[in-house]
């Protein structure tokens, strides 16, 4: 295949698999008083995009990424409904916490608006 076929390749292949803008989730984040708001990929989580310096960051507080330390813990306003059932991560940092509404942010994958809170 040439250079130029898989320029094209890659084309289509973006272009068949890139959201529309109208499928690009609406994160809003509460923090210390403040609220901040911005549209996602779908499937973003919002340590990783923290991690590479895009919003959430700096405003989201986080530090293993891998569901150990509890640090990213949220409570999920509205959009609750959209995600997955909590892992056993979550079960064993969270324990009660996840009957009052609180997720391990690192452990889950934005596909729908959602509002969160970090204290
Ligand atoms: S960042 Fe450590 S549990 Fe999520």
């Amino acid at each position: 295949m040439s250079a130029v076929d898989q320029s094209i390749l890659y084309t289509f292949t973006k272009s068949k698999t890139s959201p529309a803008p109208a499928d690009m989730p609406i994160v809003t984040f509460h923090k210390n008083g403040q609220t901040y708001r911005d549209e996602v990929a779908p499937k973003s989580n919002l340590v990783v995009r923290a991690g590479i310096k895009a919003y959430p960051y700096p405003h989201l507080q986080y530090q293993c990424g891998m569901g150990k330390c509890a640090t990213c813990a949220t409570r999920v306003l509205s959009g609750a409904e959209h995600l997955p059932p909590p892992n056993w991560k979550e079960k064993k940092q969270l324990g009660e916490r996840l009957d009052q509404g609180w997720r391990l942010t690192c452990q889950l994958w934005i596909e729908h608006d959602i509002e969160l809170q970090q204290d």
